[in-house]
């Protein structure tokens, strides 16, 4: 059928914020935070920056990698768990805002393992031909910063705001490969309450009384989410790499969603994939959706991906949700 990745782009904001400023803030230490999840900085929006703006970067810089017009696009995808607003969704904003024509524009919530959520959703409507999508726009994109409690040592150091959009394209080739060779998504709800925002939807609507109890901002029982990390994403992997029957030395890169370096490193032990996984939590903490793309890119603009490498892309989340996708580059 001929889907392929056409390109890729992402952006973080300008603010870094380091260990050393939240020694400052509250009761830790660079030493706790370096040793307990490997993340020297993280990068913060400015105030006048919504999702979509940070959002509309990425989506830029992926149009520019690739020479497409935003008028090209056949439809956008957002992931985020921090979007601008209720409705509209960030993906109409995002439109608007990179002068994108009105093709359809929808976000999804699947937290960090929205970017491998969106690749399953895009990949299987480009593929029925009578929807005619033939060049798609996803995007991972959050200002989870205004989601975090800066008075919460246990979550804040963790997180950080950016964006990473990845363009797919059908060039109607046969010959072409595509892009998605094997894929699995999995959820569990009844660990929604490892890692959640309490307040601000219909359950706990917003009022004085959730705002002074600090409802509205990430809550998580990290222990537990390490774990579950852990055994998901290193199962997954295994399940799509048989379901490929492709073996892990055929694989280029794996990619596991940038949470914790030691969440990483557990991951990269149990797939015995250590020479090949990458990293860079230490300059951009978690970036919830954001972090598989942030990677591509990063890998892309250094030069350390030919065509028709295998990726082996893997993440986690709330929900709790999980994924892994076997990438052709
Ligand atoms: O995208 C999905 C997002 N979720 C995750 O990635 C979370 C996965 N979990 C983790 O990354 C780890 O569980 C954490 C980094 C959150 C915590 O590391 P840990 O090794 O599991 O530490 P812990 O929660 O067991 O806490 C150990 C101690 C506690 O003190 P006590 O009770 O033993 O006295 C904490 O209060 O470390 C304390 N602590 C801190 N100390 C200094 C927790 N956060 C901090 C901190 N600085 N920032």
């Amino acid at each position: 059928m001929g889907i392929r990745i056409k390109g890729v782009g992402s952006y973080v904001p300008e603010r870094v914020l380091t260990n050393a400023d939240f020694e400052k803030m509250v009761d830790t230490s660079d030493e706790w935070i370096v040793t307990r999840t490997g993340i020297r900085e993280r990068h913060i929006g400015s105030p006048e920056q919504a999702c979509s703006d940070i959002a509309a970067e990425a989506a830029k810089a992926a149009l520019a990698n690739t020479g497409l017009a935003a008028t090209d696009l056949d439809m956008i995808i957002v992931s985020t768990i921090s979007p601008d607003m209720v409705i509209p969704n960030t993906a109409a904003l995002v439109q608007k805002k990179i002068g994108a024509g009105m093709c359809p524009a929808f976000d999804i919530e699947a937290a960090c393992t929205g970017l491998i959520y969106s690749m399953n959703i895009a990949y299987g409507m480009m593929s029925v031909p009578t929807f005619n999508y033939r060049r798609v726009m996803i995007i991972g994109a959050e200002k989870i910063s205004t989601l975090v409690d800066y008075t919460d040592r246990s979550t804040c150091v963790l997180f950080g705001d950016g964006a990473s959009a990845v363009i797919l394209e059908n060039d109607g080739d046969p010959e072409t490969p595509d892009f998605m060779v094997a894929s699995k998504l999995g959820a569990d709800g009844k660990y929604g309450s490892l890692l959640c925002v309490p307040a601000g939807g219909s359950a706990m609507p917003a009022s004085a009384e959730t705002v002074a109890n600090r409802l509205h901002h990430i809550q998580m029982q990290g222990g537990k989410t390490f774990q579950l990390a852990v055994l998901s994403m290193a199962r997954t992997c295994q399940l799509v790499l048989r379901e490929a029957d492709v073996s892990l030395d055929q694989v280029r890169w794996a990619i596991p969603h940038q949470a914790n370096e030691r969440i990483i490193d557990a991951v990269a032990t149990r797939l015995k994939a250590e020479d090949k996984v990458f990293r860079n939590v230490a300059r951009f903490g978690n970036t919830s959706s954001a972090s598989i793309g942030i990677a591509l890119d990063e890998l892309n603009r250094t030069g350390q991906l030919e065509r028709g490498d295998y990726i082996l892309a893997t993440a986690f989340g709330a929900g709790l949700t999980w994924g892994a996708a076997l990438i052709r580059w």
